[in-house]
């Protein structure tokens, strides 16, 4: 099986990355010389991804700027806009037009190195037979991120940004996923959660209470959240200090 469709969540305010955000996207701030997303995008395009969903909200119209048709990174791009900002989960659910078959989804203001990471997780989700693949790592902060609980090499509960004392391990979402469109009725069945949005967090866990077969893969290498001036900094430093692939 080959997965040939991907999504990327671009929808994000970037609040904390203003000023700059009031002009442009924060997916679209620098890391090298290329925007924070089209590493994503490289990495999308080595895992043998041909069509990518861009979702973005309403008033962002610098990635179709910056992408067009796609043609000039290799893949197909299609622009889909999430009205109001209701969630992840409610993100992924404005591609299920488009996303008829397996596909993948990482997070647009999310820098990975090296850029085969996905293409490894995406390896795992086929050989596996996986309903679903959420890439993990071990984090710092367990209140920043979808914590799971592992057993073997399933997801047998996870919680979106659990207190520090309820968290169950510190292997945490990094924000890179594989779903079949089995997903889309998960998302549709997921009441509001975490700060009243539609968490993918707790899709994933009704599928884990329906007993899909839900796993997770470690994502190693290095992975920073461009949220932030200081995480924008730091990978721009790593960036320009490492091989770039
Ligand atoms: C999202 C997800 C969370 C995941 C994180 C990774 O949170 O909801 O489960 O761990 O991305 O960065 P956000 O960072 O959008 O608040």
């Amino acid at each position: 099986m080959l997965v040939r469709k991907g999504l990327i969540p671009a929808a994000g305010s970037g609040t904390r990355l203003g000023p700059f955000t009031n002009a442009i996207p924060k997916e679209l701030l620098p890391v090298g010389d290329k925007a924070v997303i089209e590493h994503v995008v490289d990495a999308m395009h080595l895992a043998g991804i041909e069509e990518v969903v861009f979702v973005v909200s309403p008033h962002k119209h610098g990635l179709s700027d910056y992408f067009g048709s796609g043609k000039r990174f290799g893949i197909d791009a299609t622009y889909v806009v999430q009205d109001e900002r209701k969630g992840l989960g409610d993100a992924v659910l404005a591609g299920e037009h488009v996303l008829d078959e397996t596909f993948t989804v990482v997070l647009g203001d999310n820098f990975f190195a090296p850029k085969t990471f996905l293409k490894d997780l995406i390896d795992f989700h086929i050989r596996e037979k996986a309903d679903s693949t959420i890439g993990v790592a071990e984090v710092e902060d367990v209140t920043r991120h979808g914590i799971i609980t592992p057993s073997g090499n399933r997801i047998i509960d996870m919680v979106e940004k659990p207190p520090v004392s309820e968290a169950k391990s510190n292997l945490g979402a990094l924000g890179a996923y594989v779903f079949t469109p089995d997903i889309f009725d998960a998302i549709r069945n997921t009441k509001p959660g975490y700060k009243g949005e539609i968490q993918l967090t707790d899709a994933i866990r009704l599928q884990i209470e329906e007993k899909k077969n839900v796993l997770y893969n470690k994502i190693n290498g290095i992975h920073i959240d461009v949220g932030t001036p200081k995480d924008l900094m730091h990978a721009n430093d790593w960036y320009l200090t490492h091989d770039s692939e």
